[in-house]
């Protein structure tokens, strides 16, 4: 069993930690444990270009044959560190809370996945299997989850790019300085908790792992994200009343019995269908992307002046003296 810890806050701070927590118990059970820092590696930020996208959709519509992926793929190391993680069972991710939501230096790698996005690569035969690979999402932040409501539903969206399957989510809370973590050994015995868990997961049958973390965590019953919000229509008209900020499921807004707290209570006949954690689910969104480029091919025309207007239009920048 092959585990990665992946910390994108500093060396030897509290996420620094709380990887080694747990990849200790990992190790001890018998696992090989390797842990970056993605401090230490190049990690160039998605241009934007969507190159991996296109190919995929001329792939899925017969007009090219070989997948290159990212235009970036020998110009830093996230291919490298990518085919690290696709080597592994379970990831155990950690992110410092910066404005509520995970690091930039974590979205920076993170938002290189769609280069790898699983569902549409195994739709278009360029993947042949799921790795199924399981993780466990740690937020490092030095208030509480008030000050951390993106932090782990962001890592969590990050996750299903690439099939990761979040087994346990935790936020390590008021931890601002390095070792302030060590300060709360509830925190840490927690971070040990998700070791144990990514253990059990990993050696439990692909289509028998569920959800590991704290039963009534979130609102969300199905990726126990914290982020549920009023549905609108999607591209080709489904509509929820309520829906999973990360997971897409929909449903409609109940309460949670346990808890006596609001939860989403899934349709149980289409709850599931845009479940992007479900790689066929989410194959459909390659769909969406073909359509609407095809429909922006189509107008292309039209709006040909208008751009090379705005093209063209410039106002003054900023100078950078060095
Ligand atoms: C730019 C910046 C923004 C921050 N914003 C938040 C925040 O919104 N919420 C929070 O709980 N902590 C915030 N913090 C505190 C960090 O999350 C905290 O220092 C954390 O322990 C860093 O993790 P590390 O020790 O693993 O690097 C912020 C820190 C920095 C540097």
């Amino acid at each position: 069993m092959k585990v990665m810890g992946i910390n994108a806050g500093m060396h030897n701070g509290n996420g620094d930690i709380a990887i080694k927590a747990a990849l200790k118990v990992l190790q001890d059970k018998g696992a090989e444990v390797k842990m970056i820092n993605l401090f230490d590696y190049d990690i160039l930020p998605c241009t934007g270009c969507e190159g991996c996208t296109m190919q995929m959709g001329a792939i899925q519509m017969g007009k090219q044959k070989e997948y290159h992926g990212c235009v970036l793929k020998n110009k830093d190391d996230v291919d490298q560190l990518v085919a690290e993680i696709h080597e592994c069972n379970g990831v155990i991710i950690a992110a410092p809370t910066y404005d509520l939501a995970p690091s930039s230096m974590y979205l920076r790698f993170a938002q290189r996945f769609l280069a790898y996005e699983l569902s549409f690569l195994l739709e278009i035969g360029v993947v042949k299997e799921n790795p199924n690979t399981v993780a466990g999402l740690i937020s490092v932040g030095g208030s509480m989850h008030d000050w951390q409501p993106l932090a782990l539903e962001t890592l969590q969206a990050s996750m299903f790019t690439m099939s990761l399957q979040v087994v346990d989510r935790y936020m390590i809370q008021r931890s601002a300085r390095p070792g302030s973590v060590l300060t709360f050994p509830d925190q840490i015995e927690r971070c040990k908790q998700m070791g144990e868990h990514i253990w059990e997961a990993m050696n439990t049958p692909v289509e028998e792992r569920g959800w590991l973390g704290d039963p009534n965590d979130g609102v969300c019953p199905n990726c126990h994200s914290s982020l549920v919000y009023p549905g609108d229509p999607h591209w080709d008209g489904v509509e929820f009343p309520y829906e999973c900020a990360v997971c897409g499921c929909g449903g409609t807004l109940g309460t949670n019995p346990e808890t006596g707290k609001p939860m989403l209570v899934i349709d149980p006949e289409r709850g599931h269908i845009r479940d992007r954690f479900i790689d066929k689910a989410r194959a459909e969104h390659l769909n969406e992307i073909i359509k609407t480029r095809i429909e922006f091919f189509s107008k292309q025309d039209s709006i040909k002046d208008e751009y090379a207007e705005y093209k063209a239009m410039k106002f003054p920048t900023v100078e950078i003296s060095r």
